[in-house]
């Protein structure tokens, strides 16, 4: 018979040994089965970059890098991914160097209050990998999944449009630290 803490013999509390390379250092995690991949980023490695806006995948502002593929870190248990890949806005620089992304944003001003921001870079990044956005339009509607509560989209859009063919280029390259996964087709 099931109680709270046992189910078919298995105790619920126990913890999970993932290993998963961030932002290009491998690291060992140990982690309830229940815990999301954005609690364990944020809560557990202090990975905070990466912002719980919705806690329901509504927003996009959890989005990370798993396997080179844009995805809600909100949405899905960290158990799912052991030995996974995983680049958060902290690794999105080069050092000191900041990624043409984060540079087109600062230079159209793309944001106001900031906490859409390392989503939007992380989604965006993602986006240019995929290779389908060639237009305004079309980044409008492949970075849908991305809301921001100020408002800042015309900024956005224009310093995506502006750093889209320097992240293709990273993509072309395979840059493997960083995007070593991604679907470049
Ligand atoms: Fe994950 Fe909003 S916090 S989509
Ligand atoms: Fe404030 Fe986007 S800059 S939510």
């Amino acid at each position: 018979m099931s109680t709270n803490l046992q189910e078919n013999g298995e105790d619920l509390f126990a913890l999970h040994t993932l290993r998963l390379t961030i932002n290009g250092e491998p690291r060992r995690v140990q982690v309830p089965a229940w815990t999301t991949l954005l609690d364990l980023l944020r809560e557990q490695l202090q990975l905070t970059g990466t912002k719980k806006g919705c806690d329901h995948g509504q927003c996009g502002a959890c989005t990370v890098l798993l396997d080179g593929k844009r995805i809600n870190s909100c949405l899905t248990l960290a158990v799912m991914h052991d030995g996974a890949e995983l680049t958060t806005i902290e690794g999105v620089a080069n050092g000191d160097e900041l990624h043409a992304l984060q540079r087109a944003f600062i230079k159209h001003d793309a944001f106001q209050c900031g906490y859409c921001t390392p989503g939007q870079i992380c989604s965006a990044l993602a986006m240019a990998g995929e290779n389908h956005a060639r237009s305004r339009a079309d980044i409008r509607e492949q970075m849908s999944g991305n809301l921001c509560r100020c408002g800042a989209y015309n900024n956005i859009v224009d310093a995506i449009e502006e750093a889209l063919p320097a992240c293709r280029g990273e993509f072309e390259n395979a840059a493997p630290a960083l995007l070593n996964k991604g679907d470049a087709a």
